[in-house]
């Protein structure tokens, strides 16, 4: 992983520039590497979009995204400040994303901007568009003589979702890589830029009292949850058509659980670590058990079929079979209309072997519980037993608790696009899905959605918006005599 410096000249063009993910993310994220000096002030930003925008017009909308996003908002590095200083960088082009004459005139930009800058053929392309033209504008990348740079690096950051079954993957993959070699293309997968998400790997392999417990020998099983409040609100048509498989297993809940399972990568680097989290997931045995939810109001929402049988809630068990994991099940749920938000990893240690205090094991145990809190109360609880003040040894469950925000204050931990955008910027792909990893998940997916969507089995479950999901959900762990834990 690169030390944090910042990043050399470069131009980064955005597909889809007048678009939510622009507006909301990306360039509020920009900013504020900008504003912490991580930016190589020649950065350029390209927008390019079908929205009329004059330059000024485009600055005018990304302020609004700035002011209302961008986490530097005050303070000594305040973005709003800062933005009379950098809006210049970023200029805009109209067109459509299907004419091969917009390309033409981006590359003039591109080569103006080496002029005047020194940006050196160093350009991030960044796909803020919907995956159905991913594919049609890598193409008129290649055609417009985009895919490589001039002395420098050409490379091409695109947004999930990837593909929507393994075969659909299979294509996009053959299709990006017509024009552009597998070392210039970032998929990317938010959970990756998540602070949290990273300490898993710190957890494990930066820690000695860790690693040597993380196996069949000492765990239980392990329980990961993402659990979403809201409903799916403005996304409903796009919604409609992926489901929870597809919007949140088959990216963010893989790759949390590769973080949580994979073996001890030689070193943190792209290649070593990317190898190492495809064994893992091929090690995958096929999913047998598995709860499809949907919230009740679900079909009342805007651009939803009242007779949908899409699915916004799962839970699954599931096996990895290899030395470490043989034996251990893995529980993952996730869902939207929730109770809360909440992500956690709980990692449910086996008990003791031997119990010397006269107690109910039943009644007066608990086990020990490590529960990586993802968000929103970033940090790490750690359950265990205690005894009782006073007579007999009475035990009780307590906790030790670490949180990101007493340690390195509010505000300490950056928006993953901050630090996505400045990897993608510096080349380091550690943090970013290769092609293998990205099919490797659909194969993992891809049969359950079949039976989901084409055998219609498990049954659909509902739930009420607001609660903890379907009680399907609590049987698949009641039935091997577990239950959810909710540390976070
Ligand atoms: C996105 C999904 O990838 O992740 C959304 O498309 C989901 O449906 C979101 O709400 C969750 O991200 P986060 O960072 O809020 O946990």
């Amino acid at each position: 992983m690169s030390p944090i410096s910042s990043s050399k000249p470069a131009t980064v063009v955005i597909f889809g520039a007048s678009g939510d993910l622009t507006q909301r993310k990306l360039v509020p994220a920009l900013h504020t590497l900008a504003c912490r000096q991580l930016l190589a002030p020649e950065t350029r930003v390209v927008g390019v979009a079908r929205t009329e925008y004059s330059d000024q017009a485009f600055r005018e909308h990304l302020y609004d995204g700035i002011a209302r996003h961008s986490r530097a908002e005050s303070g000594p590095n305040a973005a709003c400040e800062l933005w009379s200083e950098w809006s210049n960088n970023y200029t805009y082009i109209t067109g459509e994303l299907s004419d091969l004459e917009t390309y033409q005139r981006l590359g003039d930009r591109l080569e103006a901007f080496d002029r005047e800058f020194g940006t050196r053929g160093c350009v991030l392309f960044y796909l803020a568009v919907p995956p159905a033209i991913y594919a049609m504008i890598i193409d008129r990348l290649g055609r417009a003589d985009l895919d490589r740079g001039d002395g420098g690096w050409h490379r091409v950051v695109v947004e999930k979702p990837f593909g929507r079954d393994l075969e659909s993957a299979r294509e996009l993959n053959s299709k990006i890589h017509e024009v552009f070699d597998e070392s210039q293309v970032y998929r990317i997968d938010h959970y990756l830029g998540k602070e949290t998400v990273q300490n898993i790997m710190s957890l494990r392999f930066a820690n000695a009292i860790f690693e040597p417990l993380w196996n069949r020998n000492y765990i239980d099983h392990v329980q990961i949850s993402v659990t979403e409040a809201e409903g799916v609100a403005h996304r409903a048509a796009y919604y409609e058509q992926a489901g929870v498989l597809r919007d949140m297993f088959q990216n963010h809940l893989m790759q949390l659980l590769t973080l949580t399972t994979l073996e001890p990568p030689v070193a943190f680097e792209a290649g070593v670590l990317r190898d190492e989290k495809a064994k893992v997931l091929k090690a995958v045995s096929p999913v047998t058990e598995s709860v499809r939810g949907q919230y009740r109001r679900y079909r009342d929402e805007e651009e939803v079929a009242s007779d949908s049988m899409t699915a916004t809630y799962a839970a699954v068990k599931l096996w990895i079979d290899n030395w470490r994991w043989r034996g251990v099940p893995f529980y993952l749920r996730s869902g939207k209309g929730l109770s809360r938000k909440s992500t956690e990893i709980a990692i449910e240690f086996k008990d003791v072997p031997h119990l010397m205090f006269d107690i109910d094991p039943d009644k007066d145990m608990t086990p020990n519980v490590l529960s990586l809190c993802l968000q929103p109360n970033e940090g790490i609880h750690l359950q265990f037993q205690a005894k009782e003040p006073g007579a007999g040894m009475h035990t009780r469950p307590v906790a030790l608790e670490f949180r990101y925000a007493e340690h390195f204050g509010a505000g300490a931990l950056p928006d993953a696009y901050e630090r996505l955008l400045l990897d993608a910027l510096k080349g380091d792909a550690s943090l970013f899905a290769r092609a293998d990893e990205i099919e490797l998940s659909w194969s993992i997916i891809d049969p359950l959605l079949d039976r989901w969507e084409k055998g219609g089995e498990p049954p659909l479950a509902f739930y009420e918006s607001g609660t903890r999901g379907p009680a399907e959900a609590d049987n698949l762990l009641g039935r091997d005599g577990r239950a959810w834990h909710e540390h976070c």
